[in-house]
């Protein structure tokens, strides 16, 4: 009987340990848009030296974004051609990081804010092309190269489009010509190649001026300059534009492959005339007695008009968050915004939501009750700083399901693709009824997180396949490419980069599942398994296989000694995936890595990759012999990596896949093949017949196969449409 109950005891442990107390409803702006948007403001000096004690709490609690209203501007940062004025940004960058925020750079390339002699030679004249792209690749390399991986992302260049779609015809734009925007990314690019890069403009909702900038950022593209993300400034007025054209906007851009950012979000609540309606900030209009209506306060059927509106627009940003990345509001509270004084100088304007006495408005409480009011609707009860579950469960010890029988080639109805992302450092999973169109089954939100699964808190390089007895295996990659920013260790790497090269990772996370739920775990650490193997560097990017003349799993991985050069290597698995029973080997000589290996025909067909550019080689034998192409094999121009192939069911295709981590944004590349000899080149996702609904930039991907039965019971668990 005491047994009994001590057993009921621990079920009912067990079980409210897995049932995780109902999350308290959030009461902040970060909190209620995480995972789907990040929220933050424009700052003055007074507020991120935390002077400003009316905002000071408002900041820290509701925002995980930054830009600095003024102090990055070419006339703050740069006064005199050999004069540099770093503190207030300085100070504006310590602050985002104190508060672990996302920091924005405002920004590079303007025209306004722009001194006179930036654009004059020391006597007055006006400069060449030549000396003006000089001084602009200067200033951008220090101010960039200043706060390199600190600054996370750079409005590049500012208002570059005129209100009919043309060119503006600026200082820039006149001395050097078409080209300064294409040139001010490229130098931008060059001082931290980490950076996120955007256009940011007004009025872009307006469609002759949307049209310009459209064709504006197709053309960067095309071109290969990277940019990855637009900034709409997002000024609005109480009755334009409509959310309608709103979302109009935001998917014209996102459809051209750019992340779409608002960045400088108001809504003014003052009359306007029509000669004014834009957001230049050279207009400026003399007020008459009309013109400040709302002096003493904004009556309540204009705070509820402004809620109403603002709701409006969150409505729609959060029915957009898989295209943006962040809404940044251009202020805190109503006492410090910008439209006090234009187009206007001094009159009294309510366009933020936070009021003169740092009082959240009726505006706040709709933005707020936007976000809850969605997530309950489309992803179960809102969640306080939680991002969506994960849905999987780890398990000690993995049980085949009862009546689990494997299934054969003919038995599959879909693919389930792997993927990882570098902003999160977790894999996560897509799946496709027809191998064209992949959607993420958990709505482009984590499953594998690394800070659970490796000791280094991040995962990477995901592969997944099928065993002989039906289960999956994924192995990953243990590696936080940002551990030192997230404070996890003291240096870029756990070793010096001069000794053993970038990551110097050394254990593999190995996992099996029988149902994509319930999943085994091992973190296993390569060097210190297999002393015998010496001093190695990096062990990284594992797959799996079933070697047939074994019998057994094996995992291929490639590794490294010293800080250059890599090879790829090969051992056998225990039958539960929880470690290497043999000494790794050398499997191929590639000078290179991501080997992965699909047998054909009687033979191994192997693509890795070499120079940023994919390779194959081709043996008789799964564990060496390989004969090496001299060619790239991929169609690409721009730097690939992690090949991987499937088949497409009931056909003799093969497609492989790549990393096209070259793209601006990164973007997976595809080619079809019947015989391992001739590719026809798909192209990349989005951008031909290969689709993704509700995710982008995947990285470092693999497909395997599920029966049609597998497909809807993963479609149930995790709530999604697989169409
Ligand atoms: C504004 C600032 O808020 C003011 O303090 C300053 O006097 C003028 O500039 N578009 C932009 C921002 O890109 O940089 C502008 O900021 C507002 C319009």
């Amino acid at each position: 009987m005491k047994r009994l109950a001590l057993a009921l005891l621990v079920v009912a442990a067990i079980s409210a340990h897995a049932q995780p107390p109902a999350p308290a409803t959030p009461t902040t702006l970060k909190d209620a848009y995480s995972p789907y948007l990040r929220v933050g403001a424009a700052l003055n000096n007074a507020q991120f030296e935390e002077r400003d004690l009316l905002t000071k709490d408002i900041i820290a609690a509701n925002f995980n974004t930054i830009s600095p209203e003024n102090v990055l501007k070419w006339e703050v940062v740069q006064p005199g051609v050999d004069k540099y004025n770093f503190d207030p940004a300085d100070k504006y960058v310590a602050f985002g990081e104190k508060h672990h925020m996302f920091i924005v750079g405002h920004c590079l390339v303007w025209h306004s804010q722009t001194p006179r002699w930036v654009f004059e030679d020391a006597d007055g004249k006006p400069l060449t092309r030549d000396a003006l792209l000089a001084r602009m690749r200067d200033h951008i390399h220090t101010i960039v190269g200043r706060y390199k991986g600190r600054i996370q992302g750079w409005d590049v260049v500012n208002e570059a489009i005129a209100d009919d779609g043309s060119m503006r015809q600026s200082n820039w734009y006149k001395i050097i010509g078409d080209d300064f925007i294409a040139k001010a990314f490229e130098y931008a690019h060059e001082a931290d190649p980490a950076a996120e890069l955007y256009y940011n403009d007004y009025s872009l909702e307006n469609e002759a001026k949307r049209k310009g900038a459209l064709a504006l950022v197709k053309k960067l593209k095309a071109a290969g300059i990277p940019i990855n993300g637009v900034g709409l400034q997002g000024h609005m007025k109480i009755d334009r534009p409509t959310p309608a054209v709103e979302a109009q906007t935001i998917e014209d851009f996102a459809a051209l492959g750019v992340r779409v950012n608002i960045s400088e979000l108001d809504i003014d609540v003052l009359p306007r005339t029509s000669v004014l309606d834009s957001a230049d900030v050279s207009a400026t209009a003399k007020g008459d007695s009309n013109s400040n209506p709302y002096k003493d306060g904004l009556p309540e059927e204009m705070q509820q008009r402004l809620a109403q509106r603002y709701a409006e627009f969150f409505q729609v940003f959060l029915e957009h968050s898989n295209q943006m990345g962040r809404i940044t509001l251009w202020g805190v509270d109503d006492g410090h915004t910008w439209l006090n004084n234009f187009p206007t100088r001094g009159r009294t304007n309510h366009p933020l939501l936070w009021d003169r006495q740092g009082k959240p408005k009726p505006a706040f409480f709709a933005v707020l009750k936007t976000a809850i009011d969605w997530k309950a609707a489309h992803r179960g009860p809102a969640t306080s700083t939680t991002p969506r579950p994960t849905g999987i469960e780890l398990v000690k010890t993995l049980t085949k399901p009862k009546g689990f029988r494997a299934p054969m080639e003919k038995d599959f109805g879909g693919y389930l693709l792997v993927y990882f992302k570098d902003q999160t450092q977790a894999a996560y999973l897509a799946a496709s009824k027809d191998g064209y169109t992949f959607t993420d089954i958990n709505d482009g939100q984590p499953i594998f997180l690394g800070a659970e699964l490796a000791e280094q808190k991040g995962v990477r390089d995901p592969h997944i396949t099928r065993g002989p007895d039906g289960a999956f295996y994924l192995a990953m990659t243990d590696l936080h490419i940002f551990g030192q920013r997230a404070g996890i260790f003291k240096t870029p790497f756990q070793r010096p980069v001069e000794e053993c090269g970038w990551g110097n990772n050394r254990a593999l996370v190995l996992m099996k599942s029988y149902d994509l739920i319930h999943w085994s775990h091992s973190d296993f650490r390569v060097d210190t398994a297999f002393p015998a193997l010496g001093n190695i560097c990096t062990a990284w990017a594992p797959e799996t296989i079933y070697d047939p003349a074994k019998k057994k799993m094996m995992v291929y991985f490639t590794m490294r000694y010293g800080p250059k050069g890599s090879d790829v290597y090969y051992a056998y698995t225990d039958p539960a995936f929880t470690r290497l029973e043999t000494k790794p080997e050398l499997l191929a000589h590639t000078d290179g890595a991501d080997g992965d290996i699909t047998p054909f025909h009687g033979k191994y067909e192997l693509y890795f990759v070499s120079d940023a550019k994919i390779r194959h080689g081709v043996s008789s034998t799964l564990t060496g012999g390989y004969q090496m192409d001299p060619q790239r094999i991929d169609p690409e121009k721009v730097s690939t990596e992690a090949p991987t192939t499937f088949k497409r069911l009931g056909t003799d295709k093969y497609v492989l896949m790549y990393d096209v981590y070259g793209a601006r944004p990164s973007n997976m590349g595809f080619s079809e093949t019947t015989d391992f000899q001739q590719f026809t080149n798909l192209g990349r996702f989005n951008e031909g017949v290969m689709k993704t609904t509700n995710f982008t930039s995947p990285k470092h991907g693999a497909v395997t196969y599920l029966t049609a039965a597998e497909l809807k019971a993963i479609a149930d668990h995790w709530h999604v449409p697989l169409q």
